[in-house]
């Protein structure tokens, strides 16, 4: 059959084919613990969907506004001038199915092709392939382990020029948990000003901002206001209340562009489930002890994840600030040999199948991420599975003929 250059164009997700890998080890019986989830363990908490069954039994079963019930544009607007020192209103906001849609509507409507977008790298699978699908060009901007995975703005200034539409900053990071602290902000506001075009923008992808465990989020309106007519910020529910599955995700940005993601939103997918909004209207405007109760379990798996990879000999990783990932690195153990000594580990999918084979542990290859190499683990699993998947981690790592 035919397939269209577009669709193969694209790469299908890593982390989905991981999990989906897993799970259906599972299925089967195996004993999987797996390390690969991008999604909060937790369930979402009960008044949320309280709410949710609430709105079932009023009728609001239908068709909603194409970007999102007024009440819940009306709460996001709030949440996001709250966080952004800004003053939103419901032209500023669209609500889509999920952060990832968020972000195809943005670039569908910001990108004409050949449109340059820098992208950090280590970056979340994505990005550049949204990128791609849309007619853009990904620019990949590299950073360093040893340096933070912070930004360095000279690096950064080589890539953008007035090709640049836009650049996409994840703070904290999936997937290296790396949070960019205002020094790295007003780098990359002086480089999208000096070097970039009048229309390049900052698209900040927000979604883990409250679920850090050190150091302070920053936002880019606070640190460059100067740049407010070329910020977009995406953010939703999904990792914050754990609600991965209601699909719900919003992005702000001036009312032009909103408009045009409307239009957008409106040819393809119409309004996010009518039930799904009634959830998050009550998540961002309900109690919020259940994200900090989530936050504090998270940074206790972290800090649990962080110093068991540390004991592993020739493993370094740069302690995530946010999100509930660890990226370690494992280059130490490429070129290694399995215990029958015949087959070599090559590269970082390899290593990832061996763990899986010989563990039955679930991680994602660094390479998805643009990082060979390195290993993505997700904490978002019991305290128990930490501790058992590390222990059969460093196992099967030490098994290994180097
Ligand atoms: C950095 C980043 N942005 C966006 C998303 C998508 O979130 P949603 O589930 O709301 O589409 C994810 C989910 O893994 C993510 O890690």
């Amino acid at each position: 059959m035919r397939i269209s250059a577009h669709a193969r164009s694209i790469q299908p997700s890593l982390t989905l084919q991981v999990a989906a890998r897993a799970a259906k080890l599972r299925a089967e019986g195996v004993d999987v613990i797996s390390f690969g989830a991008g999604e909060p363990d937790f369930d979402t908490p009960a008044h949320i969907k309280r709410a949710a069954e609430a709105a079932l039994e009023r009728g609001e079963t239908k068709y909603t506004q194409v970007a999102g019930t007024p009440e819940l544009r009306e709460a996001v607007a709030a949440e996001l001038s709250r966080a952004h020192g800004l003053r939103l209103g419901v032209e500023n906001v669209i609500v889509s199915v999920g952060a990832k849609h968020s972000l195809f509507n943005l670039f569908l409507a910001l990108l004409d092709p050949g449109d340059e977008v820098v992208i950090p790298a280590p970056c979340w699978v994505s990005y550049p392939e949204i990128v791609t699908l849309v007619g853009g060009t990904p620019v990949i901007l590299e950073t360093r382990a040893e340096e933070g995975y912070r930004i360095d703005e000279r690096r950064l200034g080589e890539v953008v020029s007035h090709r640049t539409r836009a650049i996409v900053l994840c703070s904290p990071s999936n997937p290296t948990g790396a949070l960019y602290d205002e020094r790295t902000l007003v780098g990359v506001a002086r480089v999208v000003r000096e070097r970039g075009g009048p229309d390049t923008f900052v698209v900040t992808d927000d979604i883990y901002r409250r679920l850090v465990y050190r150091g302070e989020w920053s936002s880019m309106a606070r640190v460059a206001p100067e740049l407010l007519g070329r910020l977009a910020f995406v953010d939703g529910v999904s990792k914050t209340y754990a609600m991965t599955g209601w699909r719900i995700g919003y992005c702000a940005a001036p009312a032009e562009l909103i408009e045009a993601m409307a239009k957008l939103q409106g040819q393809s997918t119409t309004n996010p489930a009518s039930v799904s909004q009634a959830a998050a209207l009550a998540a961002l405007t309900g109690p919020q002890e259940p994200v900090e109760e989530m936050r504090r379990e998270f940074d206790r798996r972290r800090r649990t994840m962080v110093s068991r990879l540390r004991e592993i000999p020739d493993v370094a990783v740069h302690e995530p600030a946010g999100a509930f990932y660890a990226f370690p690195d494992l280059r130490a153990y490429l070129g290694a040999r399995l215990p029958d000594r015949d087959t070599v580990i090559e590269d970082d999918l390899a290593l990832a199948q061996y763990v899986l084979d010989q563990a039955r542990v679930a991680i994602v290859p660094g390479s998805g991420c643009l990082a060979p190499g390195f290993e993505r683990l997700s904490y978002a699993t019991s305290m128990s599975n930490v501790e058992e998947g590390l222990r059969r981690f460093a196992t099967a790592l030490g098994a290994l003929r180097r």
